[in-house]
C-alpha cells in the first residue's frame, strides 16, 4: 500500500488544487477568482511541505545514494523525464542552456548535478568526439537513469556519483561546468564550498553557467513562491543575489544572460 501510495503521491498537488478550486466555486467566487485563491494557499503549503519533508527526511534515497547535506533527488529519478517537460523545462530550456554555454568543439565539460543527464548528453553532442563531458550528482537513482539514457541514446557522456561539495577532478580540468537547477538544492554553506570546487575545477578564464531560482520577474510567482524567502537554501536566489553570491566564491565576473518563465534565471560566470 505504501509502494503503491508512493508511486501515486505526484498526483496530491494537482488533487490539492482542483478541490481547492471546486470549494471555492461553490462559495461564490468566479472559476478565475478561485483559481488564484487556490494558488495562493494551496501553492505555497505544497512548497512549504515539500521542502520540509526532502530536508528532514532521507526517505526515498537509494542505499549508495552519497551522503550530502544537500537534497538528492533519488525519489524524482523514475518520473524525472516525463516530469520536466510538463513544468515547462523541456526541450528549448535545454537548448537555451546549451546556447548560452557557447561550447565549441573539442570543450571538457562538468555538469554538477546531472539528474537523468538530459543536458549532460546535448553537451557531448555540442562537443563532438574530440571533447569530454561527464555529469556528476550523489544520487544513485539519477545516475543510473542517466547511464541507461546515454547507452541507449548512443551518447559519449560520462556519469559518476558525486557532490559538488568535493568533486574528484583536478584542478583545472574544464573549459565549461554547467549547474542547471541544482544550486537551490544546497544549504548555503554547502553552496559556496561547492562553488569554491567548482572554480577550482575550472581553467583560468574557464566559465560557469548556472540557470536557477532567481528574483521572481512576475507577481503571480511572488504569490506562489514566498515561502522560499524563508528557506536558507534559496532565500539568497529568490532575494536576487546570484551576482553577488558568484562573486563571493572567488569568481572575477558574474552576468545574467537571460531568463525562464519569469523566474529562472541565466548566469554566465567568470573563472
Ligand atoms: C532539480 S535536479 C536538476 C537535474 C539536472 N541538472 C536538470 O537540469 O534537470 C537537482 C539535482 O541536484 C542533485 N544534487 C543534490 N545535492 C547535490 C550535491 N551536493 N552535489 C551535486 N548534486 C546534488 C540532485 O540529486 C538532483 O539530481
Amino acid at each position: 500500500m505504501r509502494k503503491l501510495m508512493r508511486k501515486w503521491n505526484w498526483l496530491c498537488p494537482p488533487l490539492m488544487m482542483a478541490v481547492a478550486v471546486w470549494i471555492f466555486t461553490l462559495l461564490g467566487f468566479t472559476v478565475w477568482a478561485a483559481v488564484f485563491m487556490a494558488l495562493l494557499l494551496v501553492c505555497p503549503a505544497i512548497i512549504i511541505y515539500a521542502l520540509v519533508k526532502m530536508t528532514r527526511s532521507k526517505a526515498g534515497l537509494s542505499p549508495e545514494t552519497l551522503h550530502t547535506r544537500g537534497m538528492p533527488l533519488d525519489v524524482l529519478a523514475p518520473i524525472y523525464d516525463r516530469y520536466c517537460p510538463l513544468i515547462g523545462l523541456g526541450r528549448a530550456f535545454r537548448q537555451t542552456t546549451i546556447r548560452y554555454a557557447e561550447l565549441m568543439s573539442g570543450d571538457s565539460v562538468l555538469d554538477v548535478g546531472c539528474g537523468t543527464g538530459v543536458l549532460t548528453r546535448l553537451a557531448a553532442l555540442a562537443v563532438g568526439p574530440t571533447g569530454y563531458v561527464i555529469g556528476i550528482d550523489p544520487a544513485a537513482k539519477m545516475i543510473g537513469v542517466a547511464k541507461k539514457n546515454a547507452v541507449e541514446q548512443g551518447s559519449q557522456a560520462e556519469f559518476r556519483l558525486a557532490v559538488i561539495e568535493n568533486l574528484p577532478f583536478e584542478e583545472n580540468r574544464f573549459d565549461c561546468v554547467l549547474s542547471s537547477a541544482m544550486l537551490h538544492h544546497l544549504p548555503p554553506d554547502v553552496k559556496m564550498n561547492g562553488l569554491s570546487e567548482v572554480k577550482r575545477v575550472l581553467k583560468p578564464g574557464g566559465r560557469l553557467i548556472v540557470v536557477d531560482v532567481d528574483r521572481p520577474a512576475i507577481f503571480l510567482w511572488w504569490v506562489i513562491l514566498w515561502p522560499l524567502l524563508f528557506w536558507s537554501f534559496t532565500e539568497e536566489q529568490v532575494k536576487g543575489r546570484i551576482g553577488a553570491l558568484m562573486l563571493r566564491a572567488g569568481f572575477s565576473r558574474a552576468e545574467k544572460v537571460g531568463s525562464w518563465g519569469g523566474f529562472l534565471g541565466f548566469w554566465k560566470v567568470y573563472k
